[in-house]
């Protein structure tokens, strides 16, 4: 008899167990905020934001409600012939499709994001990154071939679509919203990502941190540098 009370107790467990995950998999999605940033590769405020505000995400506990998304486009265009101009010239065009390619080659957001760190830290030596990250055959294939083309029309597609469309780069949504206006100081920056957490998870520790400091009088950071789409293609 107690074997079989503690079958049944089983099979409701397992019951409320299946329920509880059946939730994320009906809706395919998880609690976690959306993060996404529309950028490209040689905009300054871009690579200040991925090296010292996003770095925020990934070197703390912040990650674990966080899924970032990267889409390297930012104000490019498309002609009708399918040639990609980019903002800041060729060279930025070259570094987008590397950045497409390490996001295919490595699929977890933590993996692509630090080698797109490195890339945008000193974008100079971006060979390095390569060959430090590894994949490098990987890495090199997709760049010199069709692939990268692909990947970057696909993300001038997502870029396009945006709603509302972007006015700057970066560009930051939270859950499909813009960031409120542009980001004023790296505590701000995380304040909004706690914020806009809706999951069942306790909040982060960096959370309680970020929400409850006083302001600090100096900012660390610099108050991020925007790129607008009208700034001409052509200086
Ligand atoms: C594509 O169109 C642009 C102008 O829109 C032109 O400058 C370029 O040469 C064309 N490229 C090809 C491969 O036809
Ligand atoms: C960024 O690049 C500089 C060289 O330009 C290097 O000294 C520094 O260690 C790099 N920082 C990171 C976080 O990769």
């Amino acid at each position: 008899m107690a074997s079989c009370s503690s079958t049944k107790l089983v099979v409701v467990f397992a019951y409320l167990v299946l329920l509880t995950f059946s939730d994320n998999l009906v809706t395919g999605e998880s609690d976690n905020v959306k993060l996404n940033l529309y950028y490209e590769s040689l905009c300054p405020g871009c690579q200040d934001f991925i090296v010292h505000y996003l770095v925020k995400v990934f070197d703390s506990d912040l990650y674990t409600i966080t899924d970032v998304k990267l889409v390297p486009f930012g104000n490019a265009k498309v002609s009708k012939n399918l040639t990609v101009t980019c903002q800041h010239g060729e060279e930025e065009c070259k570094l987008n499709a590397l950045e497409a390619c390490g996001i295919r080659t490595f699929t977890d957001p933590k993996s692509h994001y630090w080698f797109i760190r490195c890339v945008e830290n000193d974008t100079k030596h971006w060979e390095s990154c390569v060959k430090n990250y590894g994949f490098e055959k990987y890495i090199y294939d997709c760049y010199n071939g069709d692939i990268s083309k692909e990947l970057i029309l696909e993300y001038a597609k997502q870029t396009m679509s945006l709603k509302p469309p972007h006015e700057y780069v970066p560009w930051v949504t939270l859950n499909g919203k813009p960031l409120d206006d542009s980001v004023q100081s790296l505590d701000d920056f995380v304040a909004q990502i706690c914020k806009a957490y809706k999951g069942k998870a306790p909040l982060p520790k960096l959370c309680d941190s970020s929400v409850l400091m006083p302001k600090s009088p100096k900012r660390k950071v610099p108050k991020l540098q925007v790129s607008y789409a009208d700034k001409a293609i052509n200086n």
